[in-house]
């Protein structure tokens, strides 16, 4: 539980911990070498730690040194059936991108997740995987976890147009596409994240991407070399956009991500009017890699473009934080991807932010949030819904306030952030 009584301002230097997508591809896809593979500033959370244990599961050998994940891969051929259940918790990415993995397989393999996981769509990657080849079933006529994977088929290769922008799907069928026969071609109705095929071409993987379209050959032996995460754009959200709301602040995130499929957030904070610097570009194993700064700033409404819906879709809670206090009506349409991830974030955000007085308007895909410079913030009891991004961005959306809002159900922060809360402690002050 969270409880905080505003205002405050907020002032200082960090970096934010290891990017989750990239942290689960790298301990996947190093798996897939033969290679002992180094991965540094590696994400410890919840969600990457079942990944961790799963691939323990089914013969994957690694050692935890401080910060750093060293895998042994297994190569494709040499993963070996688990005794158990494979139970991928809160974690979305876990399921969707290891079934890609253990379709590729030739033993038989269970995946399941907790409540949230259970009840989010499977069928985007159950579909796709039987057509390559798969014997793969869910639950609810092949539309929810728990999983079944009768592994040992030879999958083929196929043109997929998949109807919607997941890089998880893009990237479970990119991972069984490298077990296939043939060629492999993805097409999606909008650009999602790339780290998959970033991450594949930096270990010598065949493989073309262009925006929507993805095409695997598969063939090559991936060489595996070490990986240095950088800190996840997502969490440095929380900070970046703390500090344009509060008064008197600055924050300097440093090593931070900024591969251009995930920090479009940066854009459109900027066309509200934040004043955000951009420094010390470089890349780093074919990441994006920058410090950002953040300083106090007045906001203005924004009609989000849907097309750039996948760019911040995990950014749409803070994003919504920042609209409360930007004068006008920002709407964000076009997502309704939102009510299939960890919680229904569209109902999240607008029973929530009602309950604390900011008027927000719920749509089938979308939000309009009815911002002011001066928005007052009710006293409330707010929950996260066991969602680790309704529970940060609640917090740094109290600390505008002058007056008590407690959050409960805080321990999903783990999922993503593990030490948020200290982190955000000892940058504030009143
Ligand atoms: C993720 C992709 C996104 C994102 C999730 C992580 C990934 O999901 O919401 O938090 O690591 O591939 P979709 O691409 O399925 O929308």
């Amino acid at each position: 539980m969270l409880k905080i009584c505003g205002p405050y301002k907020i002032n200082g230097t960090i970096e934010v911990p290891g990017d989750k997508s990239i942290s689960h591809r790298s301990i996947i896809l190093s798996s897939l070498t033969k290679d002992k593979v180094i991965i540094n500033n590696f994400l410890f959370s919840d969600d990457c730690i079942n990944t961790l244990k799963i691939l323990k599961k089914i013969g994957v050998k690694y050692q935890i040194d401080k910060d750093a994940v060293i895998i042994q891969g297994c190569g494709l051929s040499n993963f070996s059936e688990p005794d158990d259940i494979l139970y991928t918790g809160n974690s979305g990415t876990s399921i969707r991108l290891l079934s890609g993995l253990l379709c590729g397989c030739n033993f038989m393999s269970i995946l399941s997740g907790d409540k949230s996981v259970n009840n989010r769509p499977m069928d985007r990657i159950i579909k796709p995987l039987t057509e390559m080849g798969a014997k793969i079933f869910g639950r609810l006529n092949n539309s929810k976890a728990p999983i079944v994977i009768f592994g040992g088929r030879k999958l083929k290769g196929k043109r997929h147009e998949i109807s919607v922008a997941s890089a998880q799907v893009k990237s479970c069928l990119t991972i069984a596409a490298l077990f296939a026969d043939g060629i492999t071609e993805i097409i999606q109705p909008e650009i999602s994240r790339d780290h998959t095929e970033r991450m594949l071409e930096y270990f010598g993987a065949n493989i073309e991407y262009d925006g929507k379209y993805t095409k695997i050959i598969p063939g090559n032996d991936l060489k595996g070399k070490d990986i240095f995460i950088p800190g996840d754009f997502s969490s440095a959200a929380f900070f970046i956009v703390a500090a344009i709301i509060l008064k008197n602040s600055k924050i300097i995130i440093k090593n931070t991500g900024i591969n251009p499929t995930r920090s479009l957030l940066l854009d459109i904070l900027i066309k509200m009017g934040a004043k955000i610097e951009i420094k010390n570009k470089r890349i780093k194993n074919n990441e994006e890699i920058a410090d950002i700064e953040a300083y106090s700033s007045n906001l203005n409404a924004i009609k989000v473009d849907e097309k750039v819906i996948p760019y911040i879709i995990d950014e749409i809670p803070i994003l919504s934080v920042a609209a409360a206090f930007a004068q006008g009506v920002t709407e964000i349409r076009g997502a309704k991807e939102l009510r299939v991830k960890e919680s229904d974030r569209i109902k999240s955000i607008s029973n929530e932010f009602n309950k604390l007085g900011i008027k927000v308007k719920e749509y089938p895909d979308g939000l309009g949030i009815h911002g002011k410079a001066n928005q007052k913030i009710n006293s409330s009891n707010l929950t996260s819904y066991g969602d680790h991004r309704i529970a940060m961005s609640l917090a740094v959306l109290a600390l505008k306030g002058e007056e008590v809002v407690q959050i409960s159900n805080t321990r999903c922060i783990n999922t993503s952030f593990p030490g948020f809360e200290e982190k955000l402690f000892k940058l504030i002050s009143k």
